[in-house]
């Protein structure tokens, strides 16, 4: 495996394998390593001949009161999982390379946007993914990007994204990888204490009863929100928000007939978690 740090040395590699005819798999991610990660680096490794990991927090995309500064780092062991898993290159720019001197753009994503980790925070935030990863498509150029389920409006953004601006690239979304009680992995689980993680699984538990209500043939949104809020409350956990929502457009929905995305956000601990589940269309 290859640790590039420039834009210029990533796109020779990638020019190189593609005057040879072969494909070529991106995923972007900004580090700390867990299954998640992971299973889409075996899912690109599974369908392309080239694969590229990129490591790189996102500046752009957190808030002055968010934990960029705290976010977890480390590229050694990063890299060491990345060769495990068979990867041909990880992209570890430095924060001047993707935004040197002078650079105005940004790509915002209209609507979409608004609700959910739009709303709760701020526009910035869905800003600085959808200029990012536009970025990381221009300079890498891959057939198919990987994203997690577990960032369900991110993957919708960043459809939308691909479709407005006519991006030749395919989008896979892979399912959220959890931990055996349930807890969705994340890179923001480091921050939980004991307590925290033990209370961090009413989140799944809270969709599972969720889906349950909505397998059992409850179709009323309001209901399934109540029973589901029942679950966090029980464990002492007030939501940011929970929301069911319709899973492509992200309106509101009043019934789940549709397939729909029931959505949640939550600080615990010192941690902030989101997870979801889409409650499929009947
Ligand atoms: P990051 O949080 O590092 O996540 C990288 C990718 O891993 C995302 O597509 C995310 O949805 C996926 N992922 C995280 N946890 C997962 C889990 N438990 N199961 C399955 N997939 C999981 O998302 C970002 O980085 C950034 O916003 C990025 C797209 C890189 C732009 O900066």
């Amino acid at each position: 495996m290859r640790i590039l740090r420039t834009i210029a040395e990533v796109r020779a590699a990638v020019q190189g394998a593609k005057r040879e005819g072969q494909t070529v798999g991106l995923v972007p991610t900004m580090g700390a390593f867990h299954e998640g990660h992971l299973s889409l680096m075996r899912e690109a490794r599974a369908s392309n001949d080239l694969v590229v990991v990129s490591l790189f927090v996102n500046p752009t995309q957190f808030a002055p009161n968010e934990d960029l500064s705290t976010y977890p780092r480390n590229e050694h062991e990063d890299a060491r999982q990345a060769e495990a898993e068979g990867v041909d290159i990880l992209f570890a720019p430095a924060p001047e390379e993707i935004y040197p001197d002078g650079f105005a753009t940004n790509i915002h994503v209209a609507g979409l946007t608004d609700v959910l980790d739009g709303a709760s925070r701020g526009a910035h935030h869905f800003d600085g993914v959808a200029t990012v990863v536009t970025k990381l498509f221009g300079i890498v150029r891959p057939d198919v990007a990987y994203f997690g389920q577990k960032d369900a409006q991110q993957v919708l953004v960043v459809r939308r994204v691909v479709s407005d601006l006519d991006l030749d690239v395919r989008i896979v979304a892979c399912p959220i990888v959890r931990e055996p009680d349930g807890l969705a992995m994340s890179s923001r689980n480091v921050y939980l204490d004991p307590a925290a993680r033990q209370q961090a699984t009413a989140l799944n538990r809270a969709l599972d009863s969720a889906q349950a209500l909505h397998d059992g043939g409850e179709r009323d949104a309001d209901s399934i929100r109540s029973a589901a809020l029942e679950v966090l409350a029980e464990a002492g956990i007030r939501p940011e928000y929970l929301e069911l929502r319709d899973a492509e457009t992200l309106e509101p929905v009043a019934d789940t007939t549709r397939a729909t995305l029931i959505a949640v956000a939550a600080h615990v601990g010192a941690a902030r978690l989101i997870d979801n589940h889409v409650l499929k269309a009947s």
